[in-house]
C-alpha cells in the first residue's frame, strides 16, 4: 500500500500533511512512513517464512537511528559496512547476533570493534582481509565467524556504479577461487567458517541474475561439503529494485520463489540484506520552490534542496518523481522544466526536462522514493546544513534528526 497520498487537498504521509511538517520543521526535510518500513520488512519475512532466515537491513541505505530502531524492534538485523554503522546499529538496539559486517576495506580497528561486540558474521572479501582478520581475532583470543563473499560472475543489468557481481568488480572472491580460499580459512586458528555470501548489484528489476547467481552459490556449498567444509549460512545480499518511474521490480514473493528452490535443499539459514526495497519508497524529500527562472532555452524551478541533500540524480542520472504537495497544483497547465538546487554546479539538479504542472514560487514539492540513499549520501557541500528527518507514525510524527545548525557545520574544526 502507498503511504503517500492526497488527503483533503494535501499530500500526506500516512495521516500527516507534508505541508504541516514543512510549516513546523522547515524544508528541505526527509519524511519517512513507519507503516511503509514495517510493511516492506514484513513482506520479506512472509516470503521467506518457509525457511530459517534473517533479514539484515542494509544500514547504508538509511542509517537514521529512528529508522534503524523501528526495524530492529520488528525483528530485523543489520548489514553494516563500517565501524560507524556498527555504532549506529548497536545504538539503535540491533542485537549484535543479528549483525553482518560487509565491505572490501575493513580496518583492523573496525574488526576489533566488531569482534568485541560479538557480531553474527564477517563477510570477507579477499584473501588479504582473511589473513588480517585471522591475526586480529587471534590477538583478541577469539575466533571470527566468517562467510566468504564470492563473486558469482553474473551481469546484473543495472547502473554500472551499483553493479557488483560481474567479474571485473572489486567485490568478492571469484567463484572459481573460492574453494581454495575456504580451505585456507578452514585451517586458520582465528577463523571459524560458517557461511557464504554474495551481492550482485542494486536496483535489480529482473529475477534472472538472482537465479543464476544463487545456482552458482548452491553448487559451491555442495562442493565445499564434499571437502568437509560445512556451510550453514547463505547470505544472498540485497539488490531488489523498487519502482521509481515505470520499472516493474519483482515482489519479495517473486524474489523468494526464485531463490528458495536452490536454497531450501541445502538446509541452511538464509540471510537477506535488503536496503532500498525496505526504505526507498518509504521516504520523500520535501522541498520548497524558491524562484523561477525563464530563459529562451529553458525554464528552471530553483528549489531549496540541492545535490548535497539528494545526489542520486546528479550521480546516477536517477529519476525521482516530483509531486506538488498541494493537490490544486496538479491541475495547473504543464510545462517542461529543470528542477535545480542552490549549489554552484551545473550538475545540481533533481530533475531535467521534466513535464510538471506549473510550479510557482513558494510551492512545496515532494521528491518521491527518496528514503534510500537520500539522506545517507547527503553532504555539507557549499556549507549547507543537512536536512531534518521526520518519522511519521499514523497521525503523529517525530523529528528523528533535527536540521543541522551553522554550529554543527564547524563543530570539530579549530583555528590554527
Ligand atoms: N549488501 C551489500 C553487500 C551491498 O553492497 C548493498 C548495496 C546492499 C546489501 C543493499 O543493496 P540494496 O538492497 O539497497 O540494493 N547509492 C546507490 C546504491 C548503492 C548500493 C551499494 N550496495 C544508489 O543510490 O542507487
Amino acid at each position: 500500500m502507498d503511504h503517500f497520498h492526497y488527503l483533503n487537498g494535501e499530500l500526506c504521509c500516512e495521516g500527516v500533511s507534508l505541508r504541516a511538517i514543512a510549516d513546523s520543521a522547515g524544508t528541505p526535510a526527509y519524511v519517512y512512513s513507519k507503516a511503509a518500513l514495517l510493511e516492506n520488512l514484513a513482506a520479506y519475512d512472509r516470503a521467506f517464512a518457509s525457511v530459517p532466515h534473517l533479514v539484515c537491513y542494509a544500514v547504508k541505505a538509511n542509517s537514521n537511528l529512528g529508522v534503524l530502531a523501528t526495524l530492529a524492534r520488528a525483528g530485523a538485523g543489520a548489514d553494516i559496512v563500517s565501524g560507524g554503522e556498527l555504532h549506529r546499529a548497536l545504538r539503535a538496539g540491533v542485537p549484535p547476533q543479528k549483525i553482518t559486517f560487509a565491505g572490501v576495506g575493513k580496518t583492523r580497528e573496525e574488526m576489533r570493534e566488531a569482534l568485541k561486540a560479538e557480531i553474527l558474521v564477517f563477510n570477507v572479501e579477499s584473501a588479504s582481509e582473511l589473513a588480517a582478520l585471522n591475526e586480529t581475532a587471534q590477538a583478541s583470543g577469539v575466533r571470527a565467524p566468517v562467510a566468504v563473499r564470492v563473486n558469482p560472475g553474473v551481469d546484473s543489468d543495472t547502473h554500472p556504479y551499483i553493479a557488483t557481481g560481474m567479474k571485473t568488480a572489486k567485490f568478492g572472491i571469484p567463484i572459481a577461487e573460492a574453494v581454495r580460499v575456504y580451505e585456507e580459512a578452514a585451517g586458520m586458528p582465528g577463523i571459524s567458517v560458517i557461511g557464504v555470501q554474495m551481492h550482485i548489484g542494486s536496483q535489480l528489476t529482473k529475477t534472472s541474475p538472482f537465479a543464476d547467481a544463487v545456482a552458482r552459490l548452491a553448487e559451491l556449498v555442495l562442493t565445499l561439503r564434499t571437502v568437509g567444509i560445512d556451510v550453514r549460512l547463505v547470505d544472498v545480499g540485497g539488490g531488489l529494485g523498487i519502482q521509481y518511474k515505470d520499472e516493474v521490480p519483482p515482489s519479495p514473493d517473486a524474489y523468494a520463489s526464485v531463490l528458495l528452490p536452490a536454497l531450501r535443499p541445502l538446509g541452511v539459514v538464509v540471510l537477506l540484506e535488503p536496503g532500498r526495497s525496505i526504505v526507498g519508497n518509504a521516504g520523500v524529500l520535501v522541498t520548497r520552490a524558491l524562484y523561477r527562472r525563464v530563459s529562451a532555452e529553458k525554464t528552471f524551478v530553483i528549489v531549496d534542496a540541492g545535490m548535497n541533500d539528494l545526489i542520486r540524480p546528479a550521480l546516477y542520472g536517477a529519476y525521482h518523481e516530483i509531486r506538488p504537495v498541494l493537490e490544486a497544483g496538479r491541475r495547473r497547465p504543464g510545462e517542461t522544466v529543470d528542477v535545480v538546487g542552490p549549489i554552484c554546479e551545473s550538475g545540481d539538479f533533481l530533475a531535467r526536462d521534466r513535464e510538471l504542472p506549473r510550479v510557482e514560487e513558494d510551492d512545496l514539492l515532494a521528491v518521491m522514493s527518496s528514503g534510500a540513499y537520500g539522506f545517507a549520501m547527503a553532504s555539507n557541500y557549499n556549507a549547507r546544513p543537512r536536512a531534518a528527518e521526520i518519522l511519521v507514525d499514523d497521525r503523529r510524527y517525530t523529528i528523528v534528526r533535527r536540521r543541522e545548525t551553522y554550529e554543527d557545520l564547524v563543530a570539530g574544526e579549530s583555528l590554527p
